[in-house]
């Protein structure tokens, strides 16, 4: 259940079905930051260094409240979990699906009630399975989304038998890239053909409440027509569900129909990355998720479930210059930052933004440079670690800082101490007013775990270590 009742919604949008406030552009490119703002954030925190603006994750929730008004909305707190991103998310009325008992905990300290919470089981381990029945026996609300029978039975081994929505491998999938289209994938979802029945077996043991299903990860303007054939298939699985059915093919019906609470169509709304890159028309997408899936039957609500699309345009990293080697090939920008803090282009070949704030000292201000195609690269020993490839920028100068839009979904959460590089600091935006929500970590915490493990040994008696 979305906190529709619970006030959230409505009072955040405070706009029409589908008229998100005038002030509230369906994209902010990093060129809008504002670039003395990012510089004095910068020269006090220092680099590398990601700046979440919680001002425009609120306008982005609101735009989607505004495209979807009578949708369950769901917000995929993988994009980013930060503390303070999850508190707006829930104030500004959404609920938190979760991949992980680590994001169920995260989600349940930031306030969101088992009511609001939604776990999708991916192979779950054991270890999330028991954590997760646990938080269930306090909140009942809580539903567990599955794709495959053996971890039904494995949630039913652990006592447990609430609120569960079936995920379907719909056979059709959508993404930037091969590596996060998951629509066809046969690791997600109990396949289309198998579903139902899978779903009818599943509501003899639990409280079968949803049906799920996500194309995959940046769903761009020209991959509608994928999203309208998932969003379809599930219409039409929600209403033979709701139908009784003849399971033994010798009518007289002998199966009740499924009680559905919801359809989930996933999440994978895209966000443009080049800065010319058309903004999804998000109130287009809306109009035709809704015509595909319909007519849900009686009280089946529709739900969708985005992640990057309420983070993404919110952050940026900010990165110096260190160094600036002319080859004959090409230039390459050094920069502090590399595939430890952001990993989406050496995984993904993904495209950020990157802008020249300047700041060198002794250099002319940035408007006054010529544009300088270079190669950004990071401090990681691997031949992967560019931030970005044949880019024109103002013509960078050891000092400068660069800012990397876009960077606010998948970008912390991907980060990782590999090289021994302690991950970047953020700081959060609200109202306008600076904080820092995750410090810079230090050389120490790269071996805290280590040092716990020795102590650990030299702890216990001689004869046990
Ligand atoms: C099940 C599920 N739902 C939602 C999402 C969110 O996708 P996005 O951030 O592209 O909206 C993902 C992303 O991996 C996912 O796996």
């Amino acid at each position: 259940m979305s906190d529709r009742d619970a006030g959230g919604r409505g009072d955040a949008t405070g706009e029409e079905a589908g008229e998100p406030a005038a002030d509230n552009p369906p994209v902010r490119r990093v060129s809008d930051w504002d670039a003395e703002r990012l510089r004095g954030l910068a020269g006090e925190h220092e680099t590398p260094l990601y700046v979440q603006d919680l001002d425009r994750v609120r306008e982005n929730c609101e735009r989607l409240l505004a495209a979807f008004p009578d949708a369950d909305v769901r917000y995929a707190v993988k994009a980013h979990t930060g503390r303070a991103v999850l508190e707006a998310v829930r104030d500004a009325g959404l609920d938190a699906e979760c991949a992980s008992a680590g994001e169920v905990d995260r989600a349940l300290a930031a306030g969101f009630d088992g009511s609001r919470l939604h776990y999708t089981a991916v192979n779950p381990p054991a270890r999330d399975l028991d954590y997760v029945a646990g938080v269930a026996e306090a909140e009942p609300e809580l539903t567990v989304t599955v794709g495959a029978v053996d971890a039904l039975d494995r949630l039913a081994e652990r006592g447990y038998d609430g609120r569960v929505c079936v995920r379907v491998n719909p056979g059709v999938g959508a993404g930037h890239h091969k590596k996060v289209t998951t629509g066809g994938a046969a690791k997600f979802g109990i396949p289309y053909d198998r579903a139902a029945e899978a779903t009818r077996d599943a509501a003899g043991r639990f409280d079968v409440v949803g049906l799920h299903a996500h194309a995959g990860s940046g769903i761009d303007p020209d991959q509608l027509d994928s999203h309208r054939e998932l969003v379809a298939r599930m219409g039409e699985l929600a209403r033979d569900l709701s139908e009784p059915s003849d399971r033994d093919g010798d009518d007289p019906r002998d199966a009740d129909p499924i009680d559905l609470e919801y359809v989930d169509v996933g999440g994978g709304f895209g966000v443009p990355y080049e800065e010319d890159a058309p903004a999804l028309d998000l109130p287009a997408v809306a109009e035709a998720t809704r015509e595909a899936v319909a007519p849900l039957p009686a009280g089946v609500d529709l739900a969708i479930e985005p992640g990057r699309y309420v983070v993404a345009d919110a952050g940026v990293l900010l990165t110096r210059v260190n160094t600036v080697k002319p080859t004959p090939d090409e230039t390459v920008v050094g920069v502090d930052a590399g595939m430890t803090d952001l990993l989406r282009p050496a995984m993904y070949d993904a495209y950020h933004p990157i802008r020249n704030l300047g700041g060198a000292s002794g250099e002319p201000p940035v408007a006054e440079r010529e544009a300088t195609p270079v190669t950004v690269a990071g401090p990681i020993c691997e031949t992967g670690d560019t931030l970005g490839r044949n880019r024109a920028l103002a013509d960078p100068s050891r000092g400068d800082l660069l800012a990397v839009g876009v960077a606010g979904a998948y970008g912390y959460e991907m980060a990782s101490q590999y090289n021994s590089r302690p991950r970047p600091a953020e700081v959060a935006l609200d109202d306008g007013r600076a904080a820092v929500t995750r410090r810079r970590e230090t050389l120490g915490d790269l071996t805290t775990v280590e040092r716990e493990a020795d102590r650990d040994r030299t702890d216990r008696p001689e004869g046990d270590r």
